[in-house]
């Protein structure tokens, strides 16, 4: 579970995120949507303990992440918008790099390296440099490592840009198993359609405030006109300007 209290972060005059809150619980798939510079990835790195924001806290399964940063970075696998890090690594130094900061054991390592490399079919590709992937090879091997440390959380940020349809669906499979085991999984899009489809909650995000977090069906009787996602979330980003 993901704890996010009222938490602010400005550049300069701008509030990028302006007094946020909302509980990410385990169990669920919960997607993050709001246009362009919502706020969605500065909200993530706070989360993630990347950015430290202003003021307010971030609790994960109860672990304050700037009080307890590695207790609380334990937790958690995270996919950020992008995987351009470590491209002199080879996919499986970098893979055994995640795994050893996250004291993960030589035998279950190997096995879910073999699984998730199998599925994401990289295993022809995990003694290249990551420099020679395309986008899409580097967030299957950014999402592999985060699957090889099994997290409590996983946070993903756009995770759908650059990995083609059977890839995608093959994560989308991944994020409900894991939110079946009693796991948190957060991710952001701007794919309407897809979180819709896979989706248990959405948070929705406008100018660094939050619009909405609830269900989709609580997010129909409250803006009422039982449309698609896209119509719903058009209405409520819109909304200021009509
Ligand atoms: N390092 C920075 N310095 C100054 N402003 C920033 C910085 N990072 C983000 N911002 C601003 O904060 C706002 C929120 O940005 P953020 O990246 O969180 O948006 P986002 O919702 O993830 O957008 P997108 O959908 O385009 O990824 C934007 O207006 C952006 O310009
Ligand atoms: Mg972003």
């Amino acid at each position: 579970m993901i704890q996010i209290q009222n938490i602010t972060k400005s550049y300069g005059d701008f509030k990028a995120v302006d007094d946020v809150s909302f509980d990410v619980p385990s169990g669920r798939i919960v997607g993050f949507l709001g246009p362009n510079g919502a706020g969605k990835t500065t909200t993530i790195k706070i989360v993630t303990g990347v950015l430290n924001a202003d003021s307010g806290n971030v609790l994960i399964n109860g672990v304050n992440n700037r009080a307890n940063p590695v207790e609380a970075k334990k937790q958690i696998g995270y996919i950020p918008d992008n995987n351009d890090v470590f491209l002199r690594l080879k996919g499986i130094e970098y893979i055994n790099f995640i795994a050893d900061m996250y004291g993960v054991d030589p035998q279950v390592r190997k096995e879910r390296i073999q699984r998730y490399s199998h599925l994401f079919e990289m295993e022809n590709n995990l003694n290249d440099k990551i420099v020679s992937y395309s986008h899409g090879m580097r967030q299957k091997i950014a999402s592999i490592a985060v699957l090889v440390t099994d997290p409590a959380v996983w946070i993903l940020d756009e995770p759908m840009t650059g990995l083609d349809p059977n890839s995608f669906a093959k994560l989308k499979k991944l994020m409900r198993e894991q939110a079946d085991m009693g796991k948190t999984v957060f991710f952001s899009t701007h794919v309407l359609d897809v979180a819709e489809k896979i989706c248990d909650d959405v948070a929705i995000i406008k100018g660094g405030k939050l619009q909405f977090y609830g269900t989709l069906e609580q997010l129909r009787e409250d803006v009422g006109n039982g449309g698609s996602l896209e119509e719903l979330f058009l209405e409520l980003t819109e909304a200021d300007e009509n």
